[in-house]
């Protein structure tokens, strides 16, 4: 009889080894598959894991933005693996929003300082008020007056004031805590000349002054839709998203407000985020004009004055 052949007990298999990231292209790699595998929400400061990574990387080890790609090989000493670690947890475990980690954001070439008592600036306003705004205006050179409703950490009411040199901006915003960050902001920008803050429910406690461009990114997002956002969007003040239940309360009160406001050749323009169709079948006499962005998303709408002082009849 032919032996039984025995087979070998096999072997339990050792847990496949991954290697520890050593140099800031391992953390980056290492990063990057963690925002995967937690799900961390984007679209605050970047629109891809690899942006934010890379930047909250290069802020938390001090390195300059602008860095060239051999920083990459930079080996991490023990105090800046201990200093990216506590980064990664507050990131992505308890989905702390980038900007707020770093208190700042930028527009464009602007930089502004954030906290939780703004939103995150990510305004199209960026793409409208040097391209586009001043083919609307009869001479943008002799623009005197703007308004920012909504201004929140005072970046618009600041990008307008650079492109306005000779105008005076009223910056508006209802919280408390969102102007205490624009104070910031304007002064940073050495702007306190030209940005005048208000605290006013839209246009009620600012005083009756007259406007060739008013401008202003609301809170538009219907409260249902919220109370459904990713985490780190419950970070931001409520009140700087919450538009009510259509989403259309703050564009409402200002589209009625803001005929008396505005010059005879005056404009007024509002970011209203997916609100374009409902804008466009709520208020369809003001024939709604929408202001290109690149990504087609054209969700800034225009009206000029005589149209608005018609429609308010
Ligand atoms: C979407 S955020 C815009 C902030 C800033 N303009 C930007 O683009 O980043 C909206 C801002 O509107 C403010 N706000 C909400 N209701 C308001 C009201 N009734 N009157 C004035 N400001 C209001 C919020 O406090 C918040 O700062």
């Amino acid at each position: 009889m032919a032996p039984s052949k025995k087979t070998a007990p096999a072997r339990p298999k050792a847990p496949k080894k991954t290697a520890r990231p050593v140099t800031l292209g391992d953390w980056l790699k290492h990063a990057v598959a963690r925002y995967k595998k937690t799900g961390a929400a984007l679209g605050q400061i970047a629109t891809n894991s690899h942006d934010e990574a890379l930047y909250l990387l290069l802020r938390t080890l001090a390195l300059p933005l602008d860095s060239k790609p051999s920083v990459l090989k930079h080996k991490l000493t023990a105090a800046e693996v201990m200093a990216v670690e506590k980064m990664l947890h507050r990131r992505l475990d308890q989905r702390i929003p980038a900007a707020y980690l770093t208190r700042e954001a930028f527009l464009g070439e602007y930089r502004f300082y954030v906290d939780e008592r703004v939103i995150i600036p990510r305004s199209y306003f960026l793409e409208i008020i040097p391209q586009q705004l001043d083919a609307w205006l009869p001479n943008p050179a002799k623009v005197r007056r703007v308004a920012d409703v909504c201004t929140g950490s005072g970046c618009l009411a600041i990008l307008l004031a650079h492109h306005f040199p000779k105008a005076k901006v009223d910056a508006i915003d209802l919280s408390p805590g969102a102007l205490e960050v624009a104070a910031i902001n304007v002064r940073k920008h050495k702007l306190a000349s030209h940005v005048k803050l208000h605290e006013s429910d839209v246009f009620d406690a600012v005083p009756k002054v007259k406007y060739d461009v008013i401008i202003s990114n609301p809170p538009y997002e219907p409260s249902a839709h919220c109370d459904e956002l990713p985490a780190e969007f419950h970070r931001e003040p409520r009140m700087a998203l919450d538009g009510g239940k259509d989403g259309l309360d703050i564009i409402r009160k200002l589209l009625l407000r803001a005929c008396d406001r505005l010059l005879p050749h005056g404009v007024v323009l509002i970011e209203v985020g997916g609100l374009q169709h409902a804008m466009d079948k709520a208020f369809p006499e003001l024939d709604l004009y929408w202001m290109h962005t690149a990504d087609g998303s054209n969700c800034v709408c225009l009206i000029q004055a005589e149209r608005l002082c018609k429609w308010k009849g």
